[in-house]
């Protein structure tokens, strides 16, 4: 009928499901690498409240295994069938680590072939549900199958985990991503799976540091691998004296659930010979090394998503290999960083990058400053730099402002602002050099010459860079 328009007639429809054993086989290729993968599970036990998660590679050949357990609050049975479903549905709390309902399929079919977890709910009753995701079972039926398993083809490592407590038990078996068949019992085989525990657990101290070291409210949380604690690694080293961290701001975004905000801490490492000690250098390179664990860590909820690089704002340079600067985001401004299924590529809002791109210029100069002074020591020696007090995280309870900000100048968030204030060449500026005499010359006016002299030699102390720019 003319005018009547195509929404207001009923739709013809027809239901397409998606082929599971072509489906299922594609979506093993997301982009985990196993450490990320094991993370994406931990990501998990976090949401449901674990304080002890345990992650065990175990080799046996082709019945080789690796296990992740946790002490949370455990699923019952419908949960238990639903964290089976690609697309899993739940309610999210604005923290929350979880968000697409993918991650369990496809960080544990990532690495291997068959996926069991065993879940238990209440301490008050033993019962432990268990149910499988078998790469076999979907490719032979082509159907979204998930197989209940009877307790009598539970193995004891799938189930002992859980005779004390609560919680989940992910048990990873086919491990055809890992091991090498081609000699399955070799002893390279053996070697290249135990050889990946040192690897998680790097790994793992680093994207949950917060966590390991106590500063969530209300989730401290402890990961062992292999039986051996795993150690949180603070890319900032804010234990050591000699760290400065730089004043911190809070930016704007825009996404769509609204407007949030970005919190940034840029912080410049101590040069080698500032470190308490040689150990602590060493352990400061990070899993990747200086070089490329420079650069921008962004946390979404407390979580690392991002550990080093620049994000395309400048590059990575052995110059400014001390400069580190923290990112916090929350759940809300997901779409805004383009956060995938994975969690592991974001991409940085414009507007973002449009306001840090002073304040990382700036810390970038005073790495680079404190860089060559470490290279022409000996001839030239600085005092190290010092905060006075160590920052808080932003998540750790109420947001204390670093000294640093009474020492360097206010990092207006424009480059001009920063231009003006840190001069890269080490010599001052005509303008350092005017704002220099002009302090001078009103120390001079006011009788304050004396105290304007213990003021440059505290100066010296705090932020030499700053000292030395100004020409004092
Ligand atoms: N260790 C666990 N303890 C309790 N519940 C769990 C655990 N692991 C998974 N679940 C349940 O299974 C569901 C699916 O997990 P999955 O990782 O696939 O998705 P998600 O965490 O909701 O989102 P994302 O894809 O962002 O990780 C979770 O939402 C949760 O309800
Ligand atoms: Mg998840």
């Amino acid at each position: 009928m003319a005018g009547r328009s195509v929404t207001a007639r009923r739709r013809r429809v027809e239901e397409v499901v998606p082929a599971a054993a072509r489906t299922i086989a594609s979506l093993r290729d997301v982009g985990y690498e196993l450490p990320q993968a094991v993370a994406d599970l931990v990501d998990n036990s976090v949401s449901a409240g674990a304080s002890t998660v345990a992650v065990d590679l175990h080799f046996d050949g082709t019945d080789s295994w690796i296990r992740i357990a946790d002490d949370g609050r455990g699923m019952d049975t419908a949960t238990l069938t639903e964290s089976l479903r690609y697309g899993s549905v739940r309610d999210y709390d604005g923290n929350d680590l979880g968000k697409f309902g993918f991650g369990l399929k496809s960080a544990s079919t990532s690495q291997c072939r068959r996926v069991v977890v065993a879940s238990r709910r209440a301490l008050e009753r033993a019962r432990v549900e268990v149910r499988a995701l078998d790469l076999d079972h979907i490719k032979k039926t082509n159907r979204w199958e998930i197989l209940v398993v009877d307790p009598a083809d539970r193995p004891p490592h799938l189930v002992d985990p859980l005779r004390d407590t609560t919680g989940t038990v992910v048990l990873w078996e086919d491990l055809d991503r890992i091991l090498d068949y081609k000699d399955p019992w070799g002893g390279w085989a053996k070697r290249r799976l135990l050889d990946r525990a040192a690897a998680i657990a790097e790994h793992l101290g680093m994207v949950f540091h917060r966590f390991l070291a106590g500063k969530v409210r209300g989730h401290k949380l402890q990961i062992l691998v292999n039986g051996d604690v795993v150690d949180a690694w603070d890319p900032f080293c804010t234990e050591e004296q000699a760290t400065t961290a730089l004043p911190e701001h809070d930016v704007p975004v825009a996404s769509e659930a609204g407007m949030g905000i970005v919190h940034v801490t840029p912080y410049v490492l101590p040069e080698r010979s500032d470190f308490s000690d040689n150990a602590a250098w060493q352990r400061a390179s990070g899993p990747l090394k200086w070089n490329r664990q420079q650069g921008l860590y962004i946390y979404r909820a407390n979580r690392l998503i991002q550990w080093g690089g620049w994000s395309r704002i400048r590059t990575v340079d052995e110059h400014t290999k001390l400069a580190r600067v923290a990112l916090d985001f929350s759940p809300d401004l997901d779409a805004a960083f383009g956060i995938n299924i994975s969690k592991a590529i974001v991409k940085l809002p414009t507007d973002l990058r449009d306001e840090i791109e002073p304040v990382v210029s700036q810390v970038a100069r005073i790495a680079q400053q404190r860089y060559r002074k470490s290279g022409s020591k000996g001839s030239v020696r600085t005092g190290s730099i010092s905060t006075g007090s160590r920052p808080t995280p932003p998540s750790a309870g109420p947001r204390s402002r670093p000294s640093a900000e009474a020492t360097y100048p206010a990092a207006g968030l424009r480059p001009t602002t920063v231009e003006t204030n840190v001069h890269s060449s080490g010599t001052p500026s005509p303008v350092e050099q005017a704002a220099r005499q002009a302090i001078e010359a009103a120390a001079r006016a006011a009788g304050e010459h004396e105290a304007l002299e213990r003021i440059v030699a505290s100066l010296r102390r705090t932020a030499p860079e700053v000292a030395r720019d100004l020409g004092w």
